[in-house]
């Protein structure tokens, strides 16, 4: 253990001024120095360092304290982390390594079996036979040699045990191969995770290698475009900020962010020399995300691809900064999809200057949006429009933006404004308060109301086992499984039920390519994405709990087929089958009463 007397021993014999200034330039003033502060941007050095004692402050922002501070801050450390660093810096000799608990004694495993596998990665990409035709690939996208290396991609090699036997020769256990998603266990024997990809490591905001994300380079069948280490103890993907660690500093620095949808758009922002730049792997951006972007900067610049799916997350992404109170804006690319098309056609400076000149408010993207969308001669896409306007709009909380955007959309459709007003301010209570942080939802309602959530969590039992899948499928009632689980999960489930046919195990992998075949793969990513989400609430996990699951879908069934019935009652149809569906619906609503 540290004691707290070497802990001011620590900072009391540190060189302040040799600690600083290879990120602030110091001048003298006074007793002590002053600089630019490296935390947010400034013009005039408020950053003032003293060697007596043994502060470095930012009277501006109020980032850095003493030396310990100092270091957690510039370098993204622990307490621990930022004490061992000072520590070496001054020559002294602490016992710090019992402070570790277990759990990052377990991580830091984590990391060197990635660091070791990247290391295997980039070795067979830039130096072998196998490497050429991926960097000629990479150089065909655009990516000379030193971007490869800037982002340490690789290639997983070609043989499928090659990783393993490296990792084996190197003394670590199976377990932990396994474990943290680099070698998978199929019937006793052990085999790469990932073959013959491009590899993208993914890194926490210190550089630790947390994960990969591989992509096929080749005209491959059958294969995902990119493929993701699973879950481990490491590898959250919902918290996963790809490029955070290159870009931090950056982002800190400007106070913004710019998210991208993949790596290839950070890659290509990075380099044109927008380096604030990260994304979230793919389109699904979580709450968990936006926190630990809140950390560090209130603004964000969304650009996402330019396609119908880019725009429908981009609202989706505006709306949940919002609701964090971010400050959103927004660059819509109107020559290419993506900005890694955009360097590719146009190059790094013209894409450069027109990132920054297109930069656009959140809510002025969404009145462009909402007004082109609509169609003069169809009258519900007017209405359409309108709404959509309005459910934006109301996440501003500004009487002055409101006015604005209703003036000029009344101008837009030639009508009075106060008719907009009345629609606008009609029947609903507009919140005053600013929601500050995402709402968290509340764990009980999931249980008992979300079975869109049991009807997720079914598949990691039907997962577990074979037996355990025909269990559940004998159990959902034949047709409730597809009306309960809804149109999507119900075909999944289908695609389930049949790959149990063919195969005793199941087998991620081979899932997925059963999924490509029948054109479920977006669907089921889609679903994988929810389930993280969810699985992030920590609910309880139990077998009783399945049957909760179960019940929850039985019961949603039970409800649409009411909802149907009354329907069809509602609609004008003949006398005699009225009462026919009238005495169905009361045996049903019978059966309801009963189970609830
Ligand atoms: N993604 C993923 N897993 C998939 C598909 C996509 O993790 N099976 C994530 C990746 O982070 C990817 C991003 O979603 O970069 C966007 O996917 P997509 O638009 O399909 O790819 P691009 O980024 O355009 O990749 P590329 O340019 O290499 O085709
Ligand atoms: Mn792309």
């Amino acid at each position: 253990m540290v004691t707290k007397e070497e802990i001011e021993k620590l900072i009391n014999s540190t060189d302040m001024f040799a600690l600083v200034s290879p990120y602030v330039k110091l001048i003298k003033s006074g007793s002590g120095y002053k600089g630019i502060c490296p935390f947010h941007s400034e013009k005039t050095p408020s950053f003032s360092v003293s060697q007596e004692k043994h502060l470095a402050h930012c009277f501006s922002c109020g980032k850095g304290g003493n030396p310990i501070q100092f270091l957690m801050d510039i370098k993204h450390l622990n307490f621990i982390e930022a004490v061992k660093e000072l520590a070496k810096i001054n020559h002294m000799d602490l016992q710090i390594d019992d402070v570790k608990d277990p759990k990052s004694q377990e991580k830091e495993k984590y990391y060197a079996l990635n660091d070791l596998a990247n290391k295997l990665f980039t070795r067979n990409l830039l130096s072998t036979n196998e490497g050429q035709k991926a960097i000629k690939y990479l150089n065909e996208r655009g990516l000379d040699i030193e971007a490869i290396k800037e982002f340490s991609l690789g290639l997983a090699p070609r043989d499928g045990k090659m990783l393993y036997n490296l990792l084996k020769e190197s003394n670590y256990l199976e377990l932990d191969m396994v474990s943290c998603g680099l070698v998978k266990n199929n019937d006793n024997n052990y085999y790469d995770f990932f073959t013959n990809r491009i590899m993208f490591p993914i890194k926490d905001i210190r550089g630790n290698i947390i994960g990969f994300s591989g992509r096929t380079y080749k005209d491959a069948l059958n294969q995902a475009k990119y493929m993701n280490t699973y879950e481990s103890l490491v590898f959250k993907k919902n918290l996963v900020l790809y490029n955070l660690d290159l870009a931090i500093d950056f982002i800190t620095l400007n106070d913004r962010i710019i998210l991208h949808e993949g790596y290839m758009d950070v890659i290509a922002s990075y380099r044109s020399g927008l380096k604030e730049v990260v994304c979230s792997m793919g389109t699904s951006l979580t709450s968990g995300q936006i926190n630990l972007i809140g950390k560090y900067t209130k603004n964000v610049i969304i650009c996402y691809d330019s396609d119908n799916a880019g725009i429908k997350a981009s609202f989706r992404a505006g709306e949940l900064f919002l609701k964090s109170g971010f400050n959103v804006n927004l660059v819509k690319l109107d020559k290419t999809k993506d900005s890694d098309e955009y360097v590719k056609k146009y190059g790094l400076e013209a894409y450069k200057s027109y990132f920054l000149s297109h930069i656009i408010s959140f809510i002025d993207y969404v009145y462009n949006e909402v007004t082109t969308s609509i169609n003069n001669n169809d009258i519900s896409s007017i209405e359409n429009a309108k709404n959509n306007l309005f459910k934006y709009l109301k996440l501003y909380k500004s009487n002055l933006i409101w006015e604005k955007y209703l003036t000029d959309f009344a101008k837009f459709l030639n009508i009075s404004l106060d008719s907009i007003k009345a629609d606008f301010y009609k029947n609903d209570k507009i919140e005053t308060n600013i929601v500050v942080n995402y709402p968290k939802e509340d764990k009980k309602e999931i249980k008992e109301n979300n079975f869109k959530y049991a009807a997720i969590r079914i598949f990691d039992y039907a997962k577990s086992s074979k037996i355990k899948a025909l269990e559940i499928d004998n159990y959902l009632e034949k047709d409730n499984r597809f009306i309960g689980l809804g149109p999507i999960l119900g075909q999944l489930w289908q695609a389930i039920i049949s790959f149990y046919q063919d195969n005793f195990y199941f087998d991620e992998e081979k899932f997925v390519l059963y999924l490509q075949e029948k054109n479920l793969y977006n669907d089921y990513y889609h679903m994988i994405s929810l389930n993280e989400f969810y699985a992030k609430l920590n609910l309880p996990y139990s077998d009783s709990d399945l049957n909760e699951c179960l019940e929850s879908i039985n019961k949603e069934a039970r409800n649409i087929k009411l909802n149907n019935i009354q329907q069809s009652i509602n609609m004008k149809i003949d006398e005699k089958l009225a009462k026919e569906l009238t005495i169905k619906k009361f045996k049903l609503r019978q059966k309801c009463e009963k189970n609830n």
